[in-house]
Formats: structure tokens, sequence, C-alpha cells
């Protein structure tokens, strides 16, 4: 298939690759009035139109913009039910932090997911995915952590595995078993419990993930865990400063993590830590939307030369959406990046916190053809500015029309 009169197509990237970082993460690969062929599920090539190849299989994009899908690095979408009644708290009133305090919070989706067969999970997971790919997101990470026991987290691990087997999207799974001490015992004996779920874990999952903040693990918790993964051959993506300066950035570079994700709370010896490190910064501005937190210092990351990605963070206590243009929004409106910077960071950045940028996240020929096509006359500029208008044509995943 050749795609024809693509009014802009954007986010080209050179093959080898794999995140930008400070002044790069400004600019984008763009090529105006331009086709690109898709063969096989993959990326083959593209050009001017000027010299367009005359062949069967053509789709003519009528002057819209294509661009790499969404690459969300960072959700918890499998869970059972809702949070509803703490969405009422909230308005009354009370802080993550009040609401977690009384029991309610990761433990109240524990309760849920446990009472719930592992086929429901999976139909009621599905539908978030199918609602996130419709929006555009072509490689999602999916977390454990509603479980708190082996059998439950287990059963969270499976339900992604399904949703990986199932779906066209590429899918990764992460075990959160730290993320927030199970009832009935103590952060030791629990920090212990984790420690003995990750061979058992590991066979399902491709990284591990602690919640190191105020109330719930500590850095020397997050060491102990990251070596414990590395063990069985899981790479760390650690949650750090939502709720404090907790010290994670800074076991998580030590931990050799590929992310540290949320950094609403940071100083600039977080900025130092990440200088030289692989692990890429994640940034959840879904969640400082919903829990009326400071938004994290982008901008300041990025002019002291990191890479910056954004994720959605899709889960029923902070951040009830994956739309990850919704988050390219946020990035622009109350972060204050600019449109190619946040773009760059919901496609190609949030791969490489997937380990998948190799894979995706560009146009690069070579990688997999996960593409969205944008009704005529939409730019990078219009995405995040008109920001709940629709955008989407069609979404390519692995070369096919979703
Ligand atoms: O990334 N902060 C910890 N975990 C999630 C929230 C999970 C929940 O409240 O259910 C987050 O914000
Ligand atoms: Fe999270």
């Amino acid at each position: 298939m050749i795609i024809i009169n693509i009014g802009s197509l954007v986010g080209i990237v050179p093959e080898g690759v794999l995140r930008l970082q400070g002044a790069e993460m400004s600019r984008t690969g763009t090529l105006h009035d331009a086709w690109l062929r898709v063969q096989d599920g993959r990326i083959v090539d593209f050009g001017p139109m000027s010299a367009v190849p005359q062949e069967g299989g053509v789709l003519d994009a009528q002057g819209g913009l294509l661009m790499p899908a969404f690459c969300d690095s960072h959700t918890h979408i499998v869970y059972a039910g809702s949070r509803a009644g703490e969405f009422l708290d909230k308005i009354a009133g009370l802080s993550y932090e009040e609401i977690a305090a009384r029991g309610g919070g990761i433990l109240n989706s524990a309760d849920l997911l446990h009472c719930t067969d592992e086929e429901s999970l999976y139909e009621q997971s599905m539908e978030r995915v199918r609602e996130m790919l419709d929006k555009g997101t072509g490689a999602l990470e999916i977390k454990s952590g509603y479980g708190l026991n082996p059998a439950d987290e287990l059963k969270m691990l499976r339900v992604i595995r399904r949703i990986r087997e199932t779906v066209p999207a590429l899918v990764r799974a992460t075990f959160l078993g730290a993320h927030a001490v199970g009832r009935g015992r103590t952060r030791e004996a629990y920090v212990d419990e984790v420690v003995g779920m990750m061979p058992q874990a590991a066979e399902l999952a491709d990284f591990v993930d602690v919640f190191c903040d105020e109330g719930f693990f500590t850095p020397e918790d997050t060491v102990r865990i990251l070596a414990a993964g590395r063990r069985c051959g899981l790479r760390g993506k650690i949650h750090a400063n939502e709720l404090a300066v907790s010290g994670g950035v800074q076991a998580g570079v030590a931990g050799g993590a590929l992310s540290v994700d949320h950094l609403e709370r940071t100083t600039d010896a977080e900025i130092a830590a990440l200088q030289g490190a692989e692990t890429m910064p994640v940034m959840l501005p879904g969640s400082s939307f919903f829990l009326g937190l400071p938004y994290a210092r982008a901008r300041a990351f990025i002019e002291a030369g990191l890479g910056i990605a954004l994720a959605s963070d899709y889960n029923p206590g902070s951040s009830p959406s994956g739309d990850m243009r919704f988050v390219m929004a946020l990035g622009c409106i109350r972060m204050r990046l600019t449109p190619v910077q946040a773009f760059n960071a919901v496609t190609l950045n949030g791969a490489y916190a997937m380990g998948l940028s190799a894979q995706t996240g560009s146009i690069t020929p070579g990688k997999r053809a996960d593409l969205i096509l944008t009704r005529p006359g939409w730019t990078l500029e219009t995405l995040p500015y008109t920001y709940q208008t629709p955008f989407i044509r069609q979404v390519f995943l692995d070369g096919e029309p979703l």
C-alpha cells in the first residue's frame, strides 16, 4: 500500500536513533506533500509527491497529517470496576493521600479485583484498551499492582499477557507488586513477599516497578526489589516523586531503571542524577490534572539536556483517562512544552521508555507501520491546540487499518 497526498509526514527519525534529548526534542523530521509505502506491516520508504511511485494499492490522504501512533509507556488499565465513590470524596476535599490512609485508593481497587474473575477482568480491561487504540495509541505498557498477593498479581499478569496476544498494538507488562502494602502485613513483611513473587512474575512480565513515595515504599525497599528483579531478568521502571521528594529517582538510576515516572516534585538533584543515565524521565500530566498536583518541570529537564516522555498513567485513582492527545495538550498548555517537544515525548521517547523504540515510535524504514492519519488540514500545532476536536481519520497498527 502507498499512502499519497500526505500534507505533512512528521516524526521522521534516522534508523538507530532510539531517544531524543535536550535540544533534539525541539525538532522533528518533516516532509510536506509526501507519500509513504507500507509492506508486510512495515514502513518501507517515503518521498515527495513530485516523485511518487506509480503502483496499485493507493490510499489518498487528502492532505492529512501522517504521524507515528502514540506510545503510552505507563498505564494501569487492568483493574476491576471503578473508584467513582472516591471521586465524590475527592470533590468533597479529601486528598489522594487521605483517601489512601482511610484504606481506600489502591487497596480499594485490590479488594474489587480480588472478587473479580479473570475472564471479567480481561473483558473490562479490553474495553479500555480498545478505547486507547481508537484514540491512536499503538504501543502501551500495563502494570500489575492491584493484586498485592501472589495469586492476584499473577492473575493480573496473565490478563496482560492475554491482551498482548489479542491486540494489534505492542504491549509490555510490568510487575508492580510494590504498589501498596497488602492488607494485614507490615511493609517489611510485604517487601519480602514481593521479592518472593519475583521468579513467577518474571515469567509473565518485562519490567518491575515500585511506588517509591511517602507513605508507600522507601528507596531502600526500591533498591532491594530492583536487585531481585534484575536477578530474574526484569529491568526497573519506578514511580517516584509524586507525593514527595522521595529519593526514588536516585534509587531508580542506581538500579539501572529504564524509566523513572511521575516526578511532580523534583529538585535540581534529581535532574543531576539523571545526567548521563540510560533512564528516561516520564511525566504524567493526567494525574497532575486529576489530583490537582503540580506539573512536572519538563522544561527544566529539557534545558538541562535530558529527554522526557509523557504518558497517560490511565488508572482508576489518579488519572482515569488514556487519551494521549489530551496528554500532549496538557504538556503544551500546563507544562509549556512546544507541540514538537510534546509530540516527541508521546512517540519516540515513550517507545524508548518501554524498550520499544527500535520497533516503533517514529517514521523510519523498517519500523512497524503504527500510524495515525489525520483528517485534512491538521498540523502538529492544531492537535494540542483545538484539543477536543476529532482529528483521527484512520489508525493503522502493524500496517493494518484498525
Ligand atoms: O501512578 N501513584 C501510584 N499509582 C498510580 C495510582 C494508582 C491508583 O490510585 O489506583 C499512579 O498515579
Ligand atoms: Fe502509575
